[in-house]
Formats: structure tokens, C-alpha cells, sequence
């Protein structure tokens, strides 16, 4: 009997995530933007996020590049990865499901269904920010079985993705936050995680409060 309910159960949550399309993102402007100097000079965190104001899929297209898309065609990042192990991956959690980027095809593939944001942190700015960024290490892609330092090197392999970010913001004039703040447990359980993936942390990106 729990067997069926717990199968019925698995049914019900593959159907719903099934129910979430994929999206295809436009191809990224490779292109223009704010010069770089102005782009730094502009970088900071902004917590001020307008609900009210989404980004244009163009713009999701392009964070994304930004921060983790492929610039190559040996398949290298936007983001340098020790070893280029490339073992962030990089989720998305949005006002009505939660995304997993594939780089490969530029696309976000549908991990779960609704509105997760209010369960990121307590912190008010995942409540109004559009897109919340969790990066997750895959200690199964790094070259070691040593936890403290896999957890250092995605550390900084994250924080090298978030800088893209910050930056590409700055460009655009969004709001950007990135946070070590994360409901580690809840999240994971939304992201449907293995037990080989960690999550490093979170980045609120939103049109910024006027
Ligand atoms: C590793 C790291 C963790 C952070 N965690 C949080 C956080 O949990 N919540 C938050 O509001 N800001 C967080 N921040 C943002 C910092 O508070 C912010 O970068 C700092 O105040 C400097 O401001 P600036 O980014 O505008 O230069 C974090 C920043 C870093 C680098």
C-alpha cells in the first residue's frame, strides 16, 4: 500500500515537473554593452528589487552567457573552473518554476513546478527578485575525493560565475545580490539534488526598485 502511494506520489511530481516546458533562450548578445571600466565602476549589490518588473527573456538569455555560457568551441566557459572541471552547475528559481541551465544547447530545462522564491531565505530581496541563481557543485565531476577542498575550489569556481554576474548587471542596470544566506536543506529538496551536488550559494537578480 505505501509502495503504491509513494509510486503515485513520484507519478504525480514527474507529471507536474513534465507540465513545465523547457525554454529555448534567444541567442546571446555577444556583443555592445556597457564598457567594462563603467561596468566596474558601476558594481555593487543592490536589495532593492521592484516585483512589479521582470527581465525580458533576451536578458535572461544573456545573464545566463554571461555567467556560465560556452564561449568556445572546445566547450570552455564564460567562467574559468579548476581543472575546467566545470563542476557548477548553475539553477534557476523563478516566479513560476525552477530551471536547471544547459549550457550545450543555451536552454533551461524545468526541475520543478511553482513559485519557490519565499523559500530561498528570509531575506526580502528573494521575495521580490526575479530569478534567484543557486550554484551547485558536483563533487562527482572534481578530481578528488577531499571534501574541504572541493568545497573550496567551488567556492571559488562560484564566485568567479558571480562576478560575470555582478558585472553583466551593472551593464543592464539590474539589481543584483549574491548570498551565502540559502535555506540549504528546503532548496536542495526543490532542486530535486543527488547526493554528489552542493549547493555553494544563491544570487538574486531583478529589475532594480525605482
Ligand atoms: C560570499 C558572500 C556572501 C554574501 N552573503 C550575503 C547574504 O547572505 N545576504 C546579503 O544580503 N548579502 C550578502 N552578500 C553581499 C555583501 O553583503 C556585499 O557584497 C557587501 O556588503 C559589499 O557590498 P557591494 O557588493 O555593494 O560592494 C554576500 C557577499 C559575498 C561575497
Amino acid at each position: 500500500m505505501r509502495t503504491k502511494l509513494l509510486a503515485l506520489i513520484a507519478l504525480l511530481l514527474s507529471s507536474c515537473v513534465m507540465a513545465q516546458k523547457e525554454i529555448q533562450l534567444p541567442v546571446p548578445s555577444k556583443s555592445g554593452g556597457m564598457p567594462l571600466m563603467e561596468a566596474l565602476s558601476k558594481r555593487s549589490t543592490n536589495r532593492s528589487m521592484d516585483s512589479t518588473r521582470h527581465l525580458s527573456e533576451q536578458q535572461l538569455s544573456d545573464l545566463v552567457w554571461a555567467a556560465w555560457g560556452i564561449n568556445r568551441p572546445d566547450g570552455r566557459r564564460t567562467a574559468p573552473s579548476a581543472l575546467n572541471r566545470q563542476e557548477i552547475d548553475l539553477y534557476l528559481i523563478g516566479r513560476s518554476s525552477a530551471y536547471l541551465y544547459d549550457a550545450n544547447e543555451h536552454k533551461l530545462i524545468p526541475v520543478a513546478g511553482g513559485d519557490h522564491r519565499a523559500e530561498v531565505n528570509n531575506q526580502e530581496f528573494t521575495k521580490t527578485g526575479d530569478w534567484i541563481l543557486i550554484f551547485v557543485a558536483d563533487y562527482s565531476r572534481m578530481n578528488s575525493d577531499d571534501a574541504q577542498r572541493n568545497a573550496i575550489t567551488a567556492g571559488i569556481d562560484a564566485g568567479l560565475i558571480a562576478q560575470n554576474v555582478y558585472l553583466y548587471g551593472a551593464s543592464e542596470g539590474l539589481a543584483v545580490v549574491v548570498h551565502m544566506s540559502l535555506n540549504q536543506k528546503e532548496v536542495a529538496e526543490i532542486l530535486h539534488l543527488g547526493t554528489t551536488q552542493h549547493i555553494v550559494m544563491g544570487q538574486t537578480v531583478g529589475l532594480p526598485a525605482k
